[in-house]
């Protein structure tokens, strides 16, 4: 349903105005464009920008590559202007014109949409800002994957955060979406782990915390192996039981696992960050693994190594990788081919998607490049979206080694600074709580302000400041915009959307600014669909942050005595509201209400 009152306008190709307002504007212009020049209105459309520098929108003319003086052509378009619902003015500029918005029109057409797509939309849930461009594809995803028993490190972080992003943007732009953790349950160190637990292992401690407890008997074993290869055959020995189906020896390993996942979803949940699937590399079966190399040996493109056998990249610059080792025994590249397959079989998926950091990017390109050469068509479905190396995230006790030590640590950090301000402290309700999500905004916010492939050094100092553009001051603008109903209870419940009088904004620039931003949020979402970059929708949520904060002291709520106005007011920045944490939930962010 549109919550348009202006008048129609032709449709255009890949625009939706029903849920992006300023597509309707830009249709406009665009409708303009064709008046007087000779193209059609999708090649008008594709024509109008966002202004770089704070205008509207921005036509340069030169890009239609029309016969004639750009100049004179761009004087021809303003000639005998008259404003209308859609445009105020033009201004021209060269072979540039730039668009400004019909004021009024703009900010309640944008409002009236947040407002109807959060809180009328047809799926009952806040909608504003998700698109129809993935409808009836299916998505699978795989992210996070940590090793078991061994130490989750900060690329595993990385991989939580950007991976629990493009999950929730693939939704919000109607994928059916099918997340998954692939988890490192298998390999040779499973080998290792069993012959030292008999040594070093606790039932108890095993129950207390699984991951750490597994981890501590992997450091004590492996340094047992160091000094003596009589273990290291023993693990091995032991691995070849497993991977042959031993129940024996896969009894210890299934409780291993599941107490594992168990701890795993408990700290993924304080992320705000969840999985349809648990699978790992020992769900891979051996059939498919087997089936794979038997296929790539019929094509000839195995050969042999020291007793191993290997695919012969090197055509492509991928090298010689191994895909099974002397004893028979799978490796880490076999089981993805493996895994890949059965994912096919089993999703038949439109796209699939790997987050995984680059230090992995050969690794990829290597079983990525097998199964094109397999000559499986949707080999081309795959992608590796990967990301670089964070540096300095160390914790009061040293090292990061599990997922709970980030998260306790950044709840700890921010507990402290919390402290420092007494009376705010002591009006939390629940302090140690409310910390422990703004520390986590901080480390999520400053995994995701850059793009992707930068490697960065973690800084706690700035993870917990309330200045600049941090993830606690994004948590402190959204806690201020919920005040406002708080602290103007007589002003509640708004009347519905059509009795506001959103016109009383339009004479405040910053309200303008607001409305026009909030507009631009559709795009914002597409834009990173496109780039699979967080980066440009956490911009988008400090511009707007930015934008709220230059209004207060101007678009004022308290003290307005004029009634009308004052709900018109607080329209505008419950609908800023609604935005920013829509922005925020994209970024797997949990907006507070108050701290
Ligand atoms: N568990 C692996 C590691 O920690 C990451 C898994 C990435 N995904 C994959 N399909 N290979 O290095």
């Amino acid at each position: 349903m549109s919550t348009s009152t202006l008048p129609a306008l032709p449709v255009v190709p890949e625009t939706d105005p029903s849920r992006a307002s300023l597509d309707s504007f830009r249709i406009a212009i665009a409708k303009r464009l064709t008046e007087t020049l000779p193209l059609s209105l999708e090649q008008a459309f594709s024509g109008v920008d966002y202004g770089k520098k704070g205008e509207d929108f921005t036509v340069a003319i030169p890009r239609f590559r029309l016969p004639g003086k750009v100049d004179e052509i761009a004087a021809k378009v303003k000639e005998g202007f008259q404003p209308d619902e859609w445009i105020e003015s033009i201004v021209l500029d060269k072979s540039f014109l730039h668009f400004r918005v019909n004021t009024a029109n703009m900010i309640s057409e944008v409002l009236n949409q947040v407002d109807y797509l959060t809180h009328s939309s047809p799926s009952g849930k806040p909608e504003y800002g998700s698109n129809e461009l993935g409808r009836g594809k299916k998505l699978v995803i795989e992210y996070s994957s940590p090793n078991i028993a061994k130490s989750f490190h900060v690329g595993h972080l990385r991989s939580t955060i950007i991976g629990a992003f493009l999950a929730n943007l693939y939704k919000a732009c109607g994928w059916d979406v099918v997340s998954l953790n692939y988890l490192g349950d298998w390999g040779t160190q499973f080998g290792l782990i069993a012959t030292g637990f008999e040594k070093y292992g606790s039932q108890e401690e095993l129950q207390k915390d699984a991951i750490k407890h597994l981890f501590d008997v992997y450091v004590k074993v492996n340094k047992d192996a160091e000094g003596n290869a009589e273990v290291k055959v023993e693990a091995a020995k032991w691995f070849k039981r497993m991977e042959d189906g031993d129940d024996d020896a896969l009894k210890n390993w299934r409780v291993w696992r599941e107490l594992s996942v168990k701890k795993y979803e408990e700290e993924y949940d304080r992320l705000n960050v969840k999985f349809d699937v648990y699978t790992g590399e020992s769900k891979v079966s051996k059939e498919s693994m087997d089936k794979a190399q038997k296929q790539l040996e019929e094509m000839g493109l195995v050969s042999e190594s020291q007793g191993a056998r290997v695919v012969d990249l090197e055509k492509y610059k991928l090298g010689t990788p191994i895909i099974r080792k002397k004893d028979g025994t799978s490796i880490y590249l076999t089981r993805d081919i493996g895994a890949a397959i059965e994912r096919y079989e089993e999703y038949k998926f439109d796209k699939m998607i790997y987050v995984v950091s680059s230090q992995q990017d050969l690794h990829l390109a290597q079983f990525f490049k097998i199964l094109e050469l397999m000559g499986f068509t949707w080999a081309k479905k795959l992608l590796h979206i990967n990301y670089g190396l964070v540096q300095g995230m160390s914790t009061r006790k040293g090292t990061v080694v599990f997922l709970d030590q980030i998260i306790k640590e950044a709840g700890f950090v921010m507990h402290e600074q919390m402290q420092k301000n007494e009376d705010k402290y002591a009006a939390v309700e629940d302090p140690e709580k409310t910390s422990l999500e703004i520390g986590i905004t901080g480390v999520k916010i400053q995994d995701m302000a850059a793009k992707r492939i930068n490697n960065y050094t973690f800084n706690w100092d700035r993870m917990k400041s309330f200045e600049g553009d941090t993830g606690p001051y994004l948590q402190y603008a959204h806690v201020r915009l919920a005040s406002i109903g708080r602290k103007n209870p007589h002003l509640l419940p708004l009347p519905p959307a059509s009795q506001i009088a959103t016109d009383t904004l339009a004479q405040y620039p910053h309200a303008r600014d607001i409305a026009f931003l909030l507009g631009t949020y559709p795009d914002v979402v597409k834009v990173a669909l496109k780039t699979h970059e967080p980066s440009g929708v956490v911009t988008f949520a400090f511009r707007l942050a930015h934008a709220i904060s230059s209004a207060w002291d101007t678009v004022v709520v308290k003290g307005e005595e004029d009634l009308e106005k004052a709900r018109a007011k607080m329209y505008l920045y419950e609908c800023a509201r609604e935005v920013l944490a829509a922005a925020m939930r994209l970024l797997s962010i949990r907006p507070l209400e108050r701290m």
